[in-house]
């Protein structure tokens, strides 16, 4: 699919050129024994622009059973503001919902029930889908309703014969993660009652591109999304974008509300945001020349700055060891000489090693144990839960170091 200029969009069909190549990268969420480190799976990572429908896509993705398999290890539920912001989503749903009714919720990728367990009402029935039967087992052992998949005109048939049409679909952090949007939307199509909507929320091109947060960019997120490229994918499938509501999670998202075409009222807001994305340079294929160009900028800086704090023998460690992370420590070439370990609250991926750069994940204690002279913030889209939370680490000397939106040493900024 892919050659060195560009390769075939996903989306419509046009040819969509390539702005950055990031060479052969792991699976972000590959974490691994020291037993695999042989034959590694790696894939050449790339991200193009379509100029005919402004989507920003990978040129290449592995197979989707690669990466969302029976060990897939992120567990939505490892954050408490992230809990916070699905109950919250969770409760504007319920309330779109007539309470005289008996209704059905769907959520397509419900992880370890995160969402859905808010879901619930007396007369609502929420069914979860997700692929991975690590999460999912996670989501059932609360007595949730999961059926392990993917999401697909077949599955969507099979949930309306078992439980009738559905009042709303959502999805959130998954959208994005699929390489065939039109067969999603050929089974949300089938699956919605007359009148209802899709409601899905991903991380926002705008917020990667003014953020530079390049590590955005990895396997799992085939596609970033803006209100013109989703606006664009939905008149393919006669649907439309009703609704926009920008979110603060993971680096900055937006929730995107899909209907059918005509049947639900289009928000003032979807005509402001177009616009904005318009004048923004969000559908220019320069913009992204330009992101380029911050991302090398923001790569040499990083190491620069490591390797400069490395010579002079301080202990970096990396706090959280995100999907995100792959990216950064993989292009950046950060290996355990300059990062000793990643700190991480996940037990799946404590003891193992991150993907391709191979730095060991170590459980949480050992940071708190031992403070290292500077962290390197990965899981920077928690910053505020982080460093509330970690305000013995700064009092005892400790320094933060972040990349988004540029490198610098927090207390810099
Ligand atoms: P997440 O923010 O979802 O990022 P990504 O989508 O890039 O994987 O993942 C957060 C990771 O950071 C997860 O592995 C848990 C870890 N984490 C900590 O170790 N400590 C913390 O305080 C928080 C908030 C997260
Ligand atoms: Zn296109």
């Amino acid at each position: 699919m892919t050659s060195s200029q560009g390769f075939v969009c996903r989306v419509c069909s046009a040819r969509a050129s390539t702005f950055l190549s990031f060479g052969p990268m792991p699976l972000a969420n590959g974490f691994l024994s020291a037993a695999d480190f042989h034959g590694e799976f790696r894939f050449e990572l790339s991200v193009g622009f379509c100029p005919a429908c402004c989507m920003v896509q990978l040129g290449e993705q592995p197979r989707r059973d690669q990466m969302f398999g029976p060990n897939y290890p992120y567990y939505s539920s490892t954050s408490s503001s992230m809990s916070e912001h699905f109950a919250r989503f969770a409760a504007t749903i319920l309330d779109e919902l007539p309470t005289s009714e008996r209704s059905l919720i769907v959520e397509l990728g419900s992880n370890d029930g995160i969402m859905l367990r808010h879901l619930t009402r007396p007369g609502v029935t929420a069914v979860g889908i997700d692929p991975s039967t690590s999460v999912a087992q996670r989501a059932r052992d609360q007595g949730l309703n999961i059926v392990v998949s993917f999401f697909d005109a077949d599955v969507a048939a099979r949930i309306a014969e078992e439980y009738g049409s559905a009042d709303v679909i959502v999805g959130a952090n998954v959208m994005c993660h699929i390489a065939d949007p039109h067969e999603v939307l050929r089974g949300v199509r089938r699956l919605l009652k007359p009148g209802a909507v899709f409601v899905f929320e991903d991380p926002y091109l705008g917020d990667v591109v003014h953020r530079v947060s390049y590590d955005q960019i990895y396997d799992e997120h085939v596609f970033l999304f803006a209100a013109t490229s989703i606006a664009n994918l939905a008149r393919l499938h006669d649907m439309e974008l009703v609704d926009v509501a920008p979110q603060s999670v993971h680096g900055g998202s937006m929730r995107f509300t899909l209907a059918r075409l005509g049947e639900r009222q289009v928000s003032d807001r979807v005509g402001l945001l177009l616009q904005q994305e318009r004048v923004g340079g969000l559908c220019n294929f320069e913009t992204f020349e330009e992101l380029r160009r911050s991302i090398e900028k923001s790569r040499d800086d990083l190491r620069a700055l490591l390797g400069g704090l490395r010579a002079k023998g301080k202990r970096i460690v990396g706090y959280g060891a995100t999907s995100k992370s792959t990216t950064v420590t993989n292009y950046c070439g950060i290996t355990p000489d300059l990062v000793e370990y990643l700190s991480d609250t996940t037990p799946a991926k404590q003891g193992k090693f991150s993907p391709g750069a191979h730095i060991p994940v170590r459980p949480y204690r050992e940071f708190v144990t031992r403070y290292p002279d500077y962290a390197l913030l990965f899981a920077w889209n928690h910053a505020t839960e982080i460093l509330t939370k970690e305000t013995e680490f700064r009092k005892s000397g400790g320094r933060w170091i972040v990349y988004v939106p540029s490198v610098a040493l927090l207390a810099d900024l």
